[in-house]
């Protein structure tokens, strides 16, 4: 395991916890099957599955950003594209990944959501739960 949930990495808004902890639970496995040495075809099935469950994560924040107002949408999906841009890369090169290419790569990742996380979504969660609040 390589990221250990805990509640540091909680942003207050039930839909988009729920979510990365999907992400987490997903770069883990990713981790692990490398780590192992599993077969190529398990290892690129969880990339693919890992991009998708980002790309469908990614939108829904925009969506909520967007219905909500978000001030800073335009930083956030900044940040957003780094992502998006490494595992492009990640997926255009799939065949050509060695093993440490690819612990390199999920480092990057892990390092890249701990750190939006506590900083960019954990704002943006503050910022939804105080909307929804007065909206309610
Ligand atoms: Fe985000
Ligand atoms: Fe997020």
């Amino acid at each position: 395991m390589l990221i250990e949930w805990h509640d540091s990495l909680r942003v207050g808004f039930e839909p988009i916890d729920r979510e990365h902890q999907i992400l987490v639970a997903l770069i883990n496995r990713l981790h692990d099957d490398v780590i192992v040495g599993r077969d190529r075809d398990t290892v690129e099935e969880g990339l693919f599955t890992l991009a998708d469950q980002v790309a469908a994560h990614f939108n829904h924040e925009d969506g909520l950003m967007r219905t909500w107002s978000y001030p800073d949408r335009p930083g956030h999906l900044l940040e957003h594209r780094r992502l998006i841009e490494q595992l492009d890369i990640l997926l255009d090169g799939i065949d050509l990944l060695t093993g440490p290419a690819l612990i390199e790569a999920i480092g990057f990742m892990d390092r890249w959501f701990t750190d939006h996380v506590v900083g960019s979504d954990a704002r943006l969660g503050a910022y939804l739960r105080a909307s929804t609040a007065s909206a309610a």
